[in-house]
């Protein structure tokens, strides 16, 4: 028991570290007046839900790049309500604990971080002149469930999930010097910030699954893997369709038809599946969500 603590303030100790010397604040670090260069992709075409089909081909270049900000807007809209929802689990994991533990003391900074995301991508979303797309009621109850029930397992696994998918798709963009530059520079400072959010929740869960009994673990696994489902099915909300005018419950259906989407997301949750299975985390029932998720 005292190396599991132990463990858990060495982690919040070099977190904290690292956290006073790389933090970045959006509303003086980001040039929001700057212009969005006109013919310039938000997203990398081959990432985008509908690349590859017939839709696809049949959209004007104009309409392909302004299908590729609604998808970023979409994803940027589900960030800030999946942040605003993590920062709920961390205050309820934090709730009677020692305030002088690191580990404490970490997890608030994270919720410091995460509200200035939710604000960094609330204005990113403005800027584009895009709508702030809210995921499906099926997805807002799911949400409200876990914001009031969540323990260790299933807050620091959502996280993860959530976290590792973003990141991936963030560190490709970020890197892509043909995409619009706000998205280049929103994606870099998410990057550099969510890199510990994934350290401490990477850690955190494997001492909460260590330390849980079987039956728990067997809930916890059918609740994270309905929440992954949630957050690839949520991604790209159907209305973002509808921005170039095709019809958006048609255009979904094809979204999830392509076989390129489906890889897409398999790949950015790549990270995170590999290290639920190691966990054990994706076995049983758990399986078959995961597999409607495509992420496995
Ligand atoms: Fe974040
Ligand atoms: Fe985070």
């Amino acid at each position: 028991m005292q190396d599991t603590a132990t463990a858990r303030e060495a982690t919040a100790a070099r977190l904290l570290k690292i956290s006073a010397g790389s933090s970045y604040d959006p509303e003086i670090d980001i040039d929001w007046q700057a212009p969005q260069p006109e013919g310039v992709y938000y997203a990398p075409a081959p990432r985008l839900s509908l690349y590859g089909t017939p839709a696809w081909d049949a959209l004007t270049p104009a309409q392909r790049i302004e299908l590729s900000k609604h998808e970023v807007a979409s994803i940027a809209s589900i960030g800030i309500w999946f942040e605003v929802l993590l920062m709920r689990m961390l205050l309820r994991h934090i709730t009677g604990k020692d305030p002088r533990s690191g580990h404490v003391q970490y997890a608030l900074t994270e919720i410091g971080d995460e509200c200035r995301h939710s604000i960094m991508f609330a204005r990113m979303i403005d800027a584009f002149g895009a709508p702030a797309y809210q995921p499906a009621a099926v997805h807002r109850a799911l949400g409200r469930y876990l914001g009031a029930t969540a323990g260790g397992i299933q807050t620091f696994a959502a996280a993860l999930v959530a976290e590792e998918i973003l990141d991936a798709l963030q560190r490709e963009a970020m890197a892509d010097e043909s995409l619009q530059p706000l998205v280049r520079m929103v994606s870099r400072i998410h990057v550099v910030e969510e890199a510990r959010h994934i350290k401490f929740a990477r850690d955190e869960l494997a001492r909460q699954v260590a330390g849980s009994y079987r039956l728990r673990r067997g809930y916890c696994r059918i609740v994270v893997a309905r929440a992954a489902y949630t957050v690839t099915h949520a991604l790209i909300n159907p209305q973002a369709y509808a921005a170039v005018g095709l019809d958006p419950a048609r255009a979904s259906k094809v979204a999830w038809a392509n076989p390129r989407f489906r890889a897409t997301l398999q790949w950015a949750g790549s990270r995170v599946t590999g290290y639920f299975q190691e966990l054990g985390l994706i076995e049983g029932p758990a399986k078959p969500v995961w597999r409607a998720a495509a992420l496995i």
